[in-house]
């Protein structure tokens, strides 16, 4: 089946260069030229471990093809997905524009029948709007159409993982019909015929995934049912952590035991500075303003946004406790993106971090292996150092606010000795309290006893 990819962002790379890499036919459409010119060159313009190799392959062999004539590519399509951006509005509902612009000229080029799948996050009952548009604007009697949710549960840093080998397929569907054409799509996937880029013909055992087939409405409520739980689950761990701090205990050993219970399970509950991104908190947020307008009380949800967004202040409370006065001091900062493994700065708890310590007069050095070009467009004020060692070189504290694995493995005597002050405030509990302590740094971390 010939597949239309709509959006070039995140979730369009990754959606078009799996579904080529399985063997797909794919061209991949966006309305910026600069990101297509850069595409057509074969360059990604966002970093996500096995995305450039898939896509490189895939086009070497013919199976996608990047342009920015989106009617051709409408036309061209069977099954077209939109994957385009529905990022928050000032309220925090999410701005559903630009899947309206797309469902008209999807409805005025198709000259066929076509299975139009919504991949991108919106909230319940859009694929019923889409519908509307598409047959409200649709005048060509050939051109039928078939609205199918397919949410996507991709993590950054793991997304094309997620997608080959994801743990379930989620397809909301109105007409049977509809079910089997996605059951097509996703057939490499779902009986694991492929030839896998990540695992080189030795995927790990395990049965297959199972695609959940459901109605419109709940495909949809799926998506953001997740995001918020995983959410509420962060934001739980960080106020356990905040108890075992006063209360004497450690969050770390507490969730272990926790994740032990098969029906709470070991994932997201890791204490810290708190979740950010560019799915969770906003996907949170549009599920709170939803259940609202619905007149559905979700105070639970507003309960978890409301600990993410002090997270940052108690941390920086920590080390105005610390540091006495941030004015004048010079704060080392690794760690830029909202977890590792990306490039993506977006909502990072890094930049707000940022923000404030700037306000209140420190001093910056900053280090990140991947997001040094992207937080430098947003303050150029921060000194970008070559390394975590050049960062913390001088400095009166070092904050930790992304848990790279790089980070861990740094020799922290050098650390020490090339510090003013030996003051480590470990935002992701990444070092081990005690041996940190042991080097004699004055080490702090969340939730733990140090
Ligand atoms: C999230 C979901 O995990 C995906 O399933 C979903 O498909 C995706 O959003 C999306 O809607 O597109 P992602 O934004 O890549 O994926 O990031 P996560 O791995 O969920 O992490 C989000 C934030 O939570 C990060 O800042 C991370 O550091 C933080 N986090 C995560 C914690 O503080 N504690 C944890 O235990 C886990």
């Amino acid at each position: 089946m010939r597949i239309s990819v709509i959006g070039c962002g995140y979730v369009g790379l990754v959606t078009g260069g799996c579904l080529a890499s399985v063997g797909h036919q794919v061209t991949c459409v966006d309305v910026d030229p600069a990101k297509i010119r850069m595409l057509e060159a074969g360059k990604i313009p966002i970093y996500e471990p096995h995305l450039e190799e898939i896509i490189t392959t895939s086009r070497r062999e013919g199976r996608i093809s990047f342009t920015g004539d989106l009617p051709r590519t409408i036309r061209e399509g069977e099954a077209i997905f939109i994957c385009v951006g529905t990022p928050p509005l000032e309220n925090g509902e999410a701005d559903l524009s630009a899947i309206d612009n797309v469902a008209r000229v999807i409805a005025t080029e198709a000259r066929g029948p076509k299975l139009v799948i919504e991949k991108s996050t919106v909230p319940v009952q859009t694929g019923q709007q889409l519908k509307r548009a598409l047959e409200v604007y649709g005048k060509k009697a050939e051109a039928k159409f078939q609205v199918v949710s397919n949410p996507e549960f991709l993590r950054e840093g793991t997304a094309v993982l997620d997608f080959i080998h994801p743990d379930r397929i989620v397809v909301g569907v109105e007409e049977e019909s509809a079910g089997k054409q996605m059951r097509e799509i996703y057939r490499p996937i779902l009986e694991k015929k492929f030839v896998c880029p990540i695992h080189a013909g030795s995927c790990p055992p395990g049965a297959p995934p199972e695609m959940i087939i459901t109605t419109i409405n709940s495909s949809e409520l799926i998506k953001h049912a997740c995001n918020s739980f995983l959410a509420l689950k962060i934001s739980y761990a960080n106020v356990l952590a905040d108890l075992c701090e006063r209360l004497g205990g450690d969050v770390e050993e507490v969730t272990r035991a926790m994740g032990m219970d098969p029906r709470i399970g070991p994932y997201f509950l890791k204490a810290g500075i708190g979740f950010g991104g560019f799915c969770l908190p906003k996907d949170l947020q549009a599920f709170v303003r939803l259940a609202e307008r619905a007149g559905i009380d979700f105070t639970l949800l507003r309960e978890a946004e409301r600990v993410n967004r002090e997270r940052i202040e108690q941390f920086l409370a920590k080390l105005r406790r610390a540091l006495w006065v941030l004015k004048g001091k010079q704060v080392g900062l690794l760690g830029l993106t909202f977890k590792a493994n990306t490039d993506d700065i977006r909502f990072a708890p890094s930049m707000e971090i940022i923000r404030r310590l700037l306000a209140e007069g420190a001093s910056l050095r900053a280090y990140d292996p991947q997001a040094m070009e992207k937080a430098r467009a947003v303050y150029p004020t921060v000194n970008y150092t070559v390394d975590a060692y050049e960062a913390a070189a001088g400095a009166d504290a070092l904050l930790i606010a992304t848990e790279w694995e790089e980070f861990r493995s740094l020799n922290w005597q050098r650390v020490r000795d090339s510090m003013l002050r030996p003051l480590v405030m470990d935002g992701r509990n990444l070092l081990d309290a005690a041996k940190m302590t042991a080097l004699g740094f004055e080490y702090h971390s969340i939730g733990r006893q140090n």
